[in-house]
């Protein structure tokens, strides 16, 4: 045999067997089969021995969340399912109805509002592995998902599935996220690619934005994810930049991902947002999913073959209307993302619903709760005096792990919280329930059901009553509202119509907390929500939707079991006009007129969250990094690493002590001021945090380290990051509204 060909029988033995290959250089998380040498070469050989009709079969779907391998080659079909909080039960085949499998019931985790939450990234990682686990017991391949979209307004639909306003801890959340997940060999699709901002009108919305918001504002995280999470897929969004639609955008796709950040994954066209067959070979798009087949778009059953990137881009090339550069370009990815995932022999096994996963699910839920607001320390419930307690609220008893959208999960089981709080509390203080309002009395989404009849006759008036009259005399009133997953509230599809609450429920607060002042009120909610009553209600917290342990996670932290730490990850206005987008009138933008598209500038530009709250010195009704905790912390003594720096590089030395009588963890934020720009810049940012826990009397040094970047602004004129010389201040404390510590240093 000649030498070339018995080298080439190894590189398929290779290619079949899926031989082990030496991992890169990581700390903490391995990665298996990484871009080593050895794939690339085995890429290279499986791409030369397919033939054309196999490759166009690679790059797109075959079944609603399937594509085809090589079988020929010993590739197996690719599956992948949504994410972000959970594996979604099987659909059949080509139909978005139940699949009716009996294995499918998972864990729901948190929803990622929560993650961010509880700013500790070592709960990412938890995470991405404790669903990449449940992920392979499935047969997934790659979950679609974490998402990272920016929370630009409380009304968008979708903010309860991303990390919250700020790209620095949205890329700190979503990096452990990613690599914990792949560390398992299975792919992380983070979505959606990007300035998805918007649920209605999402396939036309066409935003507008300066360089200078996309870079410092809606990309960070998703470059984090590629650079340092090093994802190994992405999921183009549904809406347009520049006019062309984010699944096959020349700019963001092609410049920004491919060629800026280097990324080695596949694209992957969320379902249903690929447009067009020349944009969709030549613009970044990689793998084409849900494109006209009934569901998203309407069409014909199994209409694989007539996707953009399938029989019409076969025909193409046959009849010389491309080459195949781009099409093998595709392959490669695809054949690299098999590589990591399908043919990589050194998964583990996966495993669904395993303890650790409910406790994982229960750690990020109890570390995530944010408490508030909290008058005349009404929190923690004191379970030794307490008789009564009256919960109030649908959301108590609500199943919230259904509906919202592609999020929605079939959970083995969720623990509501008024289940919660009687397990916690039986045999100790009766735990009365009133209704109080009627929101959505739904059991079913997407042919999941809930089994429960919230069905409900009575009107609001008499809900009112009824909690009004067991409220007196109760110890405590606790109240869970807010929204839930239905069509216009945390839901895909619609953006909220109003930040206030749904279902009277304003009404019904006001009249418990004059009923009883030891009223509490639980937010269930992924957005924030008007608090007209906020000074009649002492103790508020935010509950957000936080799945299968959502019961016993409000209950461990509402009688004291864990004292809160989760810091809100968005600035809680008190009205939309409190909202940068909302003050100028730049959501949801005019529709240009005939064309189906709408224009969207985003006129705030790098002004979001706390940035905006900031510049227009607004006082918030939350701020950004708020939460309070049953302890008290004292932040002082804080040293630079140096008075000046040439390259940026900086650490801050804080001291943390803990003066309350109770353990707790406590998050040291550290935000950036540059005191002269050449450009306008927002007051401050956040560049850095950590998480501490301490006991009652300990304190404990915490080190802040900051690069370059954090002092640079995205100077558009010569389309790089800048950082000047001069003064910069850091500003240190436990919320964007609580810095006590300041230093300065400068830049040389
Ligand atoms: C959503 C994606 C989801 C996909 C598949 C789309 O409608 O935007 O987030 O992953 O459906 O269910």
């Amino acid at each position: 045999m000649k030498k070339q060909s018995l080298f080439a029988v190894l590189l398929l033995c290779a290619a079949l067997t899926g031989c082990k290959q030496t991992a890169g250089e990581q700390a903490q998380v391995p990665v298996y089969l990484d871009t080593t040498k050895g794939i690339e070469e085995r890429i290279e050989d499986a791409l030369q021995r397919m033939t054309l009709t196999e490759k166009i079969n690679v790059i797109h779907a075959q079944s609603k969340f399937s594509s085809a391998g090589v079988k020929r080659l010993g590739f197996p079909d690719f599956w992948t399912d949504d994410g972000p909080h959970g594996v979604r039960p099987d659909v059949l085949w080509d139909e978005w109805e139940q699949a009716g499998q009996t294995n499918d019931s998972c864990v729901a985790f948190p929803a990622l509002t929560c993650l961010a939450a509880t700013w500790n990234p070592d709960l990412g990682r938890l995470y991405g592995h404790s669903l990449g686990e449940e992920a392979l017991y499935r047969g997934k391949n790659m979950i679609l998902g974490p998402g990272v979209n920016i929370y630009r307004t409380p009304l968008g639909g979708r903010n309860f599935e991303y990390m919250g306003e700020d790209p620095y801890l949205a890329s700190r959340m979503v990096v452990p996220y990613v690599q914990g997940m792949q560390a398992l060999g299975v792919a992380s699709c983070v979505k959606h690619y990007c300035l998805n901002n918007d649920e209605e009108y999402r396939h036309q919305v066409n935003v507008i934005v300066s360089d200078r918001a996309l870079r410092e504002i809606y990309l960070p995280a998703f470059e984090a994810a590629v650079t340092e999470g090093h994802a190994w897929g992405i999921m183009g969004a549904y809406n347009l930049y520049k006019d062309q639609h984010n699944c096959h955008n020349q700019y963001t796709l092609n410049q920004i991902l491919k060629t800026d950040w280097g990324f080695d994954g596949v694209v992957v066209s969320d379902w249903g947002g690929t447009h067009d067959l020349d944009q969709a070979v030549k613009n970044g798009l990689d793998m084409e999913f849900g494109t006209w087949t009934d569901g998203l778009t309407m069409g014909a059953t199994n209409a694989y073959d007539n996707y953009f990137l399938s029989r019409q881009y076969e025909r193409a090339i046959r009849e010389g209307r491309y080459t195949t550069k781009e099409l093998d370009e595709k392959v490669r990815r695809v054949l690299r993302l098999f590589f990591r995932t399908t043919m990589n022999r050194e998964r583990p096994y996966g495993m669904l619903c395993s303890e650790a996963h409910y406790d994982a699910a229960h750690q990020i839920a109890h570390e995530g709760i944010v408490l508030l607001q909290n008058e005349g320390n009404l929190l923690p419930i004191d379970v030794e005096k307490a008789k009564r307690i009256l919960v109030v609220g649908e959301n108590a008893v609500k199943m919230m792990t259904v509906g919202g959208g592609s999020s929605s999960l079939k959970a083995q089981h969720e623990i509501s919280p008024l289940q919660g709080l009687r397990d916690r509390l039986a045999g100790k203080v009766e735990v009365d329930y009133a209704r109080g309002y009627v929101g959505d009395v739904g059991g079913s989404y997407n042919g999941v059901t809930t089994g429960q009849d919230l069905r409900e006759e009575r009107s609001a008036g008499e809900l009112i009553a009824e909690a009004v009259a067991k409220a007196e005399g109760a110890d405590y009133v606790v109240i869970f509202g807010g929204l839930n997953k239905s069509d216009y509230q945390d839901c895909e599809g619609h953006d909220r119509r109003s930040m206030d609450l749904p279902y009277a429920q304003d009404s019904l607060i006001t009249a418990l907390a004059a009923a009883n002042p030891r009223t509490i009120y639980v937010n269930i909610s992924g957005n924030a929500v008007t608090m007209p009553w906020k000074a009649q209600v002492p103790a508020i917290v935010q509950g957000w939707f936080i799945g299968s342990e959502a019961g016993y996670a409000l209950a461990s932290v509402l009688v004291g079991d864990v004292c809160p730490s989760g810091k809100l990850p968005f600035t809680w206005p008190n009205s939309l006009q409190e909202v940068g987008a909302h003050a100028l009138g730049a959501f949801p933008g005019t529709w240009r007129e005939g064309t189906g598209i709408i224009d969207e500038e985003y006129k705030e530009g790098i002004y979001v969250g706390y940035r905006w709250a900031d510049r227009q010195q607004l006082t918030p009704c939350f701020a950004f990094g708020h939460g309070l905790s049953y302890t008290t912390f004292e932040i002082s003594d804080l040293r630079a690493s140096r008075k000046t720096t040439s390259d940026g590089n900086m650490s801050f030395t804080v001291n943390v002590r803990n003066t309350g009588d109770r353990e707790g963890a406590e998050v040291v934020q550290l935000y950036i001021h540059d005191v002269e720009s050449s450009v306008e810049r927002p007051y401050k940012e956040l560049k850095a945090f950590q998480k501490v826990s301490l006991k009652p009397g300990e304190s404990r040094d915490v080190t802040l380290t900051i690069d370059r970047r954090a002092l640079s602004f995205w100077d558009e004129e010569n389309g790089d990051w800048k950082a000047e010389p001069g003064d910069f201040v850091a500003l240190v404390g436990n919320a964007s509204d609580n810095l006590p510590c300041q230093v300065q240093f400068a830049l040389k």
